[in-house]
């Protein structure tokens, strides 16, 4: 299982923007980070600009370009055919998977880099017993991080599972972000 994943995490990483966070089998407290920045979906870099879905395949609105877009150079988020503002973590969305095992501690530094935003993230699943601001709900168990601000989240999973981590925000409008958290026994 620990050869699994550490090979899916380098493969991702060949392959795609994203990367995973696996921790040493071994480490009694793991450290990773997550950089939160704005992005556009379906948005590619350059003169590819705006794109669009037509017959299954993705095109630039810029009419010079006539061959499709790979899905790998633009985030499509929901899939819809328009460019909306959102939120990601390291670049992606999803954003990397952080992995770790039962019993470790695990401390995430959390950076926001968005210019006018407030941002939280939510370790969902988890049960923050003893440590609730953790849990990430800003303005009910935390302050928000804002701007240019960095905090470390740092917590103990209590039992293994498959979980999820996603952004609370203070603008509504802005699709969130998310990514998997995974505890392995
Ligand atoms: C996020 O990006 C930073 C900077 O590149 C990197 O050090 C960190 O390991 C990444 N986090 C995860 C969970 O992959
Ligand atoms: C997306 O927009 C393009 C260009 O306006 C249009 O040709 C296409 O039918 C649209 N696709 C969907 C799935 O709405
Ligand atoms: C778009 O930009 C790329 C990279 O800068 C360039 O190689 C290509 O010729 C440009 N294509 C058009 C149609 O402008
Ligand atoms: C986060 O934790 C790391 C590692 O312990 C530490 O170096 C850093 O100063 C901490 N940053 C903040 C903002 O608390």
């Amino acid at each position: 299982m620990k050869v699994l994943n550490v090979v899916f995490c380098v493969l991702y990483g060949l392959i795609g923007k994203v990367v995973c966070f696996h921790c040493d089998e071994n480490a009694a407290h793991c450290f990773t980070s997550l950089d939160i920045k704005s992005a556009f979906t379906m948005i590619g870099k350059g003169n590819i600009s705006q794109v669009y879905v037509k017959d299954r395949a993705i095109y630039s609105i810029n009419p010079a370009i006539t061959d499709q877009v790979s899905i790998d150079d633009i985030i499509t988020a929901d899939g819809w055919n328009q460019t909306r503002h959102l939120i990601t973590a390291n670049g992606s969305m999803p954003g990397p998977s952080i992995i770790i095992y039962e019993k470790q501690k695990i401390t995430i530094l959390v950076t926001n880099h968005m210019i006018n935003e407030a941002v939280t993230i939510h370790w969902h699943g988890i049960d923050q017993l003893g440590w609730p601001a953790m849990d990430g709900v800003a303005f009910v168990s935390q302050c928000p991080i804002l701007s240019g601000q960095t905090f470390n989240y740092t917590f103990q999973p209590t039992f293994g599972g498959s979980y999820w981590y996603h952004s609370h925000v203070s603008n509504q409008r802005d699709m969130g972000m998310y990514g998997a958290f995974i505890v392995l026994r």
